[in-house]
């Protein structure tokens, strides 16, 4: 019996051209198929927290400028990012100067970790101080200047999003996002609230999730990202779950915590940003007296307008 030289499957294809094209555009055309179109493998989204990018920024010696917590090449993505659609800054502007933002991103978050400020733009003066919260349309440009002592920042913007489709930023009169400020003792007001109302087991945790006047609607703040507080009371677990979402998240308060991901361990450490990956079964725990505080960035929006949140608790250890 001879064997037959020909491919043992479609998977072992190489990607088939035209046979005859006879315009450029005919040309350009390119086929795979069901055994060999779906076995690219992207680098997975790590469980990383940046340590490192907080201490730089908080250093007082670090000039007024940006502190990027850029893994692009861990992702194998061609542009900055800290997840596939989502890039996290450390801002640093000392006293008496300036620094200005003009991002390629449809919307961003700032959360003020140190020093009192303003932010100018869109014909509005934001006055801010530490804790405070701010939404800003993207494609609009800031100026971002620090009062009499230096200020540290969190930045948080979907350019990896745009960047992905090469999209350019709405204009200053089709933004998805009005200018939205949260002041410290609103968010702490509001998160004393959930505490005196109190949950049922049925529900995630005691996070505060952000959103604005315009955005009611969808009880979201901006189309692709959500913004909350989280918090957890000393000596609390909160349910392992997982979700479709990837997380980033600053840690705010966060004595003796850490998470578990998916059976790893990962202690936080003050003002680092974490990274808990899409799908990953997840769970945070606090392991001192006081509550733990951490605002959270996910790309839930994106997973709720596709129906697809996949949101479930698990039965086994994070
Ligand atoms: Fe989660």
């Amino acid at each position: 019996m001879s064997m037959t030289t020909n491919p043992q499957s479609i998977a072992d294809m190489p990607a088939q051209h035209p046979h005859s094209p006879v315009t450029p555009a005919q040309a350009r055309g390119r086929f795979f198929n069901t055994g060999n179109a779906f076995n690219v493998i992207l680098p997975p989204v790590p469980d990383h927290i940046f340590t490192s990018e907080p201490i730089a920024a908080l250093d007082p010696n670090t000039p007024t400028g940006f502190t990027v917590c850029d893994i692009s090449d861990q992702l194998g993505s061609p542009f900055p990012a800290t997840t596939p659609l989502v890039l996290v800054r450390y801002a640093r502007i000392r006293a008496g100067e300036s620094l200005q933002t003009d991002f390629v991103a449809s919307g961003m978050f700032y959360y003020v970790i140190a020093g009192h400020g303003t932010t100018d733009g869109a014909g509005t003066s934001i006055a801010w101080a530490p804790g405070d919260v701010l939404v800003l349309p993207g494609g609009v440009a800031f100026t971002h200047s620090a009062g009499h002592t230096d200020a540290v920042l969190w930045v948080v913007s979907n350019e990896p999003q745009l960047a992905f489709e090469n999209l350019r930023a709405p204009t200053a009169d089709n933004s998805v996002t009005d200018i939205v400020h949260f002041t410290a003792d609103e968010i702490a007001r509001q998160i004393e609230l959930i505490y005196q109302v109190g949950r049922d087991e049925g529900i995630a945790g005691s996070a505060l999730i952000f959103s604005a006047q315009r955005q009611e609607a969808t009880r979201n703040i901006l189309p692709t990202l959500t913004l909350a507080m989280n918090t957890l009371p000393g000596g609390t677990v909160q349910r392992p779950h997982r979700h479709n979402a990837v997380a980033v998240s600053l840690v705010i308060k966060g004595d003796r915590c850490f998470s578990v991901m998916d059976g790893k361990r990962k202690d936080w450490a003050p003002w680092a940003t974490t990274i808990t990956p899409p799908v990953s079964v997840h769970s945070h725990h606090n392991g001192g007296n006081d509550q733990a505080m951490f605002l959270i960035v996910q790309d839930g929006g994106i997973f709720y307008h596709t129906r697809a949140m996949g949101f479930e608790f698990t039965e086994q250890p994070g």
